[in-house]
Parts: structure tokens; sequence; C-alpha cells
């Protein structure tokens, strides 16, 4: 697979199949994922990595406060700003409703959107979880160095036969993953992806997400008219 094909190929899977990922691959890709460019070469990022049993006792303690009625324990970051503009929040709508459909869950269905919202919280079943924290020392820029690397991750995932899912979902569970991982104080969880095997026969693991053309990219001095003003 080249460059431009994993670009294409990466896409967020939602059900994954229960087939455990071998530690040493996990290994791997962050080592190669580290290759990812950053400011001043801080590397920034931080990860955690639980399979097993810890990711069985991470989903278990979840479960148990999601069932006692606590949905969440917030954020410490706005996962999207406050009053999200157009054509923001169009397309944010747009795929949600693409995913409830293809997901079996109509527009007027709150358990089933709830429900779907969990599966979140299952790992969509993946055997493999990824926490990414950064210290909170750190500004926009490392930020932007996190995402790189994340990206990586998911890329290098793919040439190991693997799919991700990331998730910020589990921002929302910083406390119960920061005592469950001893996450230093100085940390801020930013998001997790699930890492596993596809499962292909999943409906709505075909999701194709729409993308904007190149409407949000403006060239200059191709047509040379820059340069005769
Ligand atoms: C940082 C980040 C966090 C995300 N969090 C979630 C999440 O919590 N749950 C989820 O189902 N998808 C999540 N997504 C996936 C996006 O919905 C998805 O990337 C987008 O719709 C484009 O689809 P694609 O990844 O299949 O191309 C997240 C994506 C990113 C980059």
């Amino acid at each position: 697979m080249n460059v431009t094909e994993a670009v294409n190929a990466r896409k967020s899977v939602r059900a994954f199949l229960p087939k455990p990922v071998p530690e040493e691959t996990v290994r791997q890709i962050l080592i190669d994922a580290a290759r990812a460019p950053s400011g001043g070469n801080l590397q920034p990022w931080k990860t955690y990595v639980m399979a097993g049993a810890a990711r069985d006792e991470l989903l278990r303690r979840v479960r148990e406060q999601w069932e006692a009625g606590n949905f969440g324990e917030g954020t410490e970051y706005d996962i999207y700003p406050k009053d999200l503009k157009e054509p923001y929040t169009a397309r944010r709508r747009e795929v949600g409703y693409m995913l409830y459909e293809l997901a079996g869950v109509t527009r007027d269905d709150k358990a089933g959107r709830i429900k779907q919202m969990f599966r979140n919280y299952e790992l969509f079943d993946a055997p493999v979880c990824l926490i990414f924290t950064i210290d909170r020392q750190m500004g926009l820029g490392q930020w932007a160095d996190l995402g790189m690397y994340i990206q990586n991750v998911m890329l290098l995932a793919l040439d190991h036969g693997l799919a991700t899912c990331p998730q910020e979902a589990w921002a929302n569970w910083y406390k119960t993953l920061t005592e469950m991982l001893s996450i230093p104080d100085e940390e801020m969880v930013f998001c997790g992806v699930a890492l596993g095997y596809e499962d292909t026969e999943a409906k709505v693991n075909s999701l194709h997400a729409p993308r904007a053309g190149l409407e949000d990219v403006k060239f200059f001095g191709f047509d040379s008219a820059w340069a005769k003003g």
C-alpha cells in the first residue's frame, strides 16, 4: 500500500472483530508513528495502551457508571466550539445522520442514539484501546503535533492489516482514565483510538464520510496572473 492508497483507505471503523492484536505489532506501530514531525522536535505525545484485562477493566468501569446514570465526567477541553458555525454544523450533522442510518437508528429514536453513542465505550469491540495525552504546558502548536502523530498511528495500522477509530468520546471519562492508568496531573487526555481488525461484514463500516473539495483552498500564481498584477 503506498501513501496515497493508505490515506484514502483509512476510515473510522465502528465494528471490530474480537481478534487480539499482538503487543509487538502495537509497539512497532508506535515506534514508526513517532517519526511524525513536531515543532522543535518536542515529540509532545504520550500514549497509554490497554489490551486484555486492562481494556476489559476500563470498559467495565465505564459501563458500571453508565448503568448508574453517569453518562460522563465532562471534558477538560471543548470538543467543539460552543457556537459551532456553518459550514461545520452542517458537516457534523450530515455525517451523524449517515452513521445513524447505517446503524439502523432513526432520527427520533433517542434511545437508539444513546445506545450507538455507548458503542464508543465498548470500543466498538476493538481489542486494543490507545489513549493519547499531552502535557498541559503545551499549546496549540504541540496539539497539532499530537494530531500528526495520531494520524501516523492510524495509517501505520493499515500496513499491519488493522483498522482504527479515533475517539474523542474517551475525553469524557478522563477521571476514570487518570485513576486507572495513573496519568500524572500535568497531562490532559485528548482522545482515544480503538485499534483492531475490521469487521468487514458490518454495515456501519460501509460509511464513507464525505469531504469538501478544494473549496477551502486558494491557489496563487499558477496562471501567472499574480505576476501580471
Ligand atoms: C480527534 C478525533 C476524534 C473523534 N472522535 C470520535 C468519537 O468519539 N466517536 C466516533 O464514532 N468517531 C469519532 N471520530 C471520527 C470522525 O467522526 C471521523 O473521522 C469523520 O466523520 C470522518 O470520517 P472518516 O474518519 O471515516 O474519514 C473522531 C475523529 C477525530 C479526528
